[in-house]
């Protein structure tokens, strides 16, 4: 078996691990797939109203994603970093112990960057506070960071993260298809609401 896959396997099974699902349950607040948008993903744990349960899935699911690129990095080289990293957010996109059906990824991209260019995380959370200041929509706030983050890596010479993380944003902006549906609709709904 390649290293390659190793990093891969690793990064799947980390990010595969649903946190907001898990934590939702274990609380008592039911099954979070049929709460609000449906989505496993710190946002929609807001939704509940419990906003300690929202911040530990955004760091449990971001932090699966840093451990799977750390982990990786460590055994095997900076390249298998970046494949550690990228696997676990296919993994939390699209977990096998769910029917395939995860979250949008924005935790586990945030998290991918912390593992392999952290100084960017920065970045994500300027341009994602900033836009979440000024319209209050999460789903909007990911999908502008996302977009800045491949061009901000190209930019200070770091083109084969750039790449990698160019293919997370197109994944995730395909997984936010209902949300850019209602964002033109004007149905988003805003942070802290619960529809
Ligand atoms: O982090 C996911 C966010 O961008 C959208 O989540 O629950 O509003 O679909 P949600």
């Amino acid at each position: 078996l390649s290293t390659a896959l190793l990093a891969l396997a690793l990064g799947y099974l980390l990010g595969s691990i649903p946190f907001g699902l898990l934590l939702t349950k274990a609380a008592g607040l039911g099954d979070i797939r049929s709460i609000g948008s449906g989505n496993i993903g710190a946002t929609n744990v807001l939704r509940t109203g419990n906003k300690k349960l929202a911040a530990a899935t955004l760091l449990l699911d971001a932090f699966k994603a840093t451990a799977g690129a750390l982990l990786a990095g460590a055994l095997w080289g900076p390249e298998a970093a970046i494949l550690g990293g990228f696997a676990a957010f296919i993994g939390h996109l699209f977990p096998v112990w769910l029917g395939f059906k995860g979250g949008k990824g924005v935790a586990t991209y945030i998290g991918t960057l912390l593992g392999v260019a952290p100084a960017m995380v920065l970045v994500f959370a300027f341009v994602w506070l900033t836009v979440a200041k000024l319209s209050r929509y999460s789903s909007l706030s990911a999908l502008v960071a996302t977009l800045v983050i491949p061009v901000a890596l190209w930019i200070v010479g770091e083109q084969k993260i750039a790449l990698v993380m160019a293919v997370m944003t197109v994944i995730s902006y395909w997984k936010h298809k209902a949300n850019i549906e209602r964002l033109i609709n004007g149905t988003e709904s805003r942070i802290g609401q619960k529809g």
